[in-house]
């Protein structure tokens, strides 16, 4: 088990993009577990991505408490439908809350933390959280989308 210090918004790994996955390994696996054990040390996440830990890997890691909870490697949007404002916040800006506007409805093609190929359709909640953690892997935060960005959290 292990717990990393998640990285905030100072540091500019957060802004780099993350590189695929070319081979679903051992490594992949202890970065899936990590995530795991490191979002579920925080009391409010529902999402992380390997950046927030340092590690410039497509992956990220999701649990909203309404399906399963899993990994995803190399995700990526295919298809995105409808406008929604989203309320957000992000374990790397914990002091922030803004509203951004995402997409509905979203295809995601990925593989799954055993190497194997899965589409994801999603719209709800689950849709807001897979755009925001992808969004990570390309190297943007939701403060960069939102307006307004305020430390209140009475948005
Ligand atoms: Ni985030």
């Amino acid at each position: 088990m292990a717990i990393f210090k998640i990285i905030t918004n100072e540091d500019p790994i957060l802004r780099k993009q993350s590189k695929k996955i070319t081979v679903v390994d051992d490594r992949s696996k202890k970065i899936i577990d990590d995530l795991f054990d490191t979002l579920y040390n925080t009391d409010t996440g529902v999402g992380l991505a390997a950046p927030q830990l340092g590690i410039l890997k497509q992956i990220i890691v999701i649990d909203t408490g309404e399906e399963e909870p899993f990994a995803l490697i190399n995700p990526e949007i295919i298809t995105s439908e409808g406008e929604k404002d989203s309320e957000e916040g992000c374990l790397s800006c914990p002091e922030d809350y803004g509203l951004v506007k995402r997409a509905e409805r979203i295809t995601v093609e990925a593989l799954n933390e055993d190497g194997n190929p899965v589409t994801i359709e999603a719209e709800g909640f689950l849709s807001i959280v897979l755009q925001h953690e992808i969004d990570h892997l390309k190297g943007i935060l939701f403060i960069d989308k939102a307006t307004p960005v305020t430390k209140d959290k009475q948005v």
